[in-house]
């Protein structure tokens, strides 16, 4: 799995019939070198420019080469972690990169060479998750609820469940018995790590301490706190440059670095507070998964802006990091069985729908 933070690739392994038995296994993230990280943030930008149809431009072809190797190199490092042999592994769910998001043009596009990563790991490899649901009228994300549901049943955990997930973007997960319902809340680390990189050149606000140091700009949190998207009823997803607006109106309003990181941070919180307005009923229990939740001062404000009861992924006995690496391994046995990925409820398709496309190690090419 590689997320919208462009932060490494996460491998994980899972024991799985892709149904109910879940063992999850161990996990590792493969963080990219500048320059990988580079590449891959220019493919995001080079994508945003283009009309959907038009020839790929060889830069998005080099990078998808180079995320693909990236992804071979972290499967080896995870075989040897785990004492394993490819021919010990059944599948590989390989999401791939986001590099655009806009559904509502029927079009996700996700770089990740399935027959490049079967050939280099040889293990038979599932691919492209979101296509088929964008096709049949879905957002193609989020994809990790059916997985959040088959985890939370085996944790037992009191019902209704949230499970908020911060990755670039973030997205929470309701479950209550067999409902289960999704969406994307806002952004979630991608406008904090930008707005640091850009102004100190590192790659993230470590425990969100930098933030922690400016002063949160409450008037224009209120403005952005008006934001359509809010209101809008689920499913629904975002392109991780959605609110890409918010740095660029944050420079032109002057706000200092540190007041610009403590609203970013901030920000994200209350997106998720949010998210609260569109539950069914209130939830009992909040699991935090993904890198945000590394985030003091956003764990910090989003306590306080929710005053809900929330635990952490390994409160729980779950792995945060690897969590949608797992899920993506639960999807791809999925894949193969032809069972749903994605349910009216979590992408907004019409009738729950299966997707992934398989690429056979044995194959040529
Ligand atoms: N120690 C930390 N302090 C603050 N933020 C962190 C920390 N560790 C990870 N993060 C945040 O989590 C992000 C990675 O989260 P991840 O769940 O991998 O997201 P994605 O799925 O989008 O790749 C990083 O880019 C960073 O913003
Ligand atoms: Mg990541």
């Amino acid at each position: 799995m590689s997320g919208t933070s462009l932060d490494g690739v996460d491998a994980a392994l899972l024991d799985t019939d892709g149904e109910d038995v879940v063992r999850p296994g161990p996990s590792l993230t493969v963080p990219y070198d500048a320059a990988i990280r580079a590449q891959l943030r220019d493919a995001l930008e080079t994508a945003l420019g283009m009309a959907q149809g038009a020839p790929v431009p060889q830069s998005i072809w080099d990078a998808e080469r180079v995320l693909t190797e990236a992804h071979a190199q972290a499967v080896k490092a995870l075989l040897e972690k785990s004492g394993l042999a490819a021919g010990d592994i059944d599948l590989i769910g390989f999401h791939g990169q986001t590099i655009l998001h806009r559904p509502e043009q029927g079009w996700t596009w996700q770089i990740g060479d399935g027959a490049l990563l079967a050939k280099l790991t040889g293990i038979d490899v599932v691919n492209d998750f979101r296509s088929a649901d964008v096709a049949a009228g879905g957002q193609g994300a989020p994809l990790m609820p059916l997985y959040h549901a088959v985890m939370s049943r085996a944790a037992g955990l009191a019902e209704p469940v949230v499970v908020v997930n911060i990755g670039g973007v973030a997205q929470v997960t309701y479950i209550k018995d067999d409902y289960v319902s999704a969406f994307d809340t806002g952004p979630g680390n991608a406008l904090i790590d930008d707005w640091v990189f850009d102004h100190t050149g590192l790659p993230i606000d470590v425990n969100g301490a930098l933030a922690r140091s400016g002063k949160i700009d409450l008037g224009l949190l209120s403005r952005l706190a008006e934001d359509d998207f809010f209101d809008r009823v689920p499913p629904k997803s975002l392109d991780r440059m959605e609110f890409d607006f918010i740095p660029k109106m944050m420079r032109s309003e002057r706000l200092s670095f540190f007041d610009g990181a403590a609203t970013l941070t901030d920000f994200t919180a209350l997106a998720i507070a949010k998210a609260q307005n569109h539950f069914p009923s209130k939830a009992e229990t909040w699991v935090i998964s993904g890198g945000g939740r590394h985030n003091g001062f956003l764990m910090e404000r989003l306590k306080e802006r929710t005053k809900a009861y929330m635990l952490d992924a390994e409160d729980v006995a779950w792995d945060g990091d690897g969590f949608e690496a797992h899920g993506f391994a639960y999807l791809a046995v999925r894949s193969r069985k032809g069972l749903p990925l994605s349910l009216p409820t979590t992408t907004g398709v019409k009738a729950p729908m299966t997707g992934g496309r398989i690429w056979k190690a044995s194959c040529p090419g």
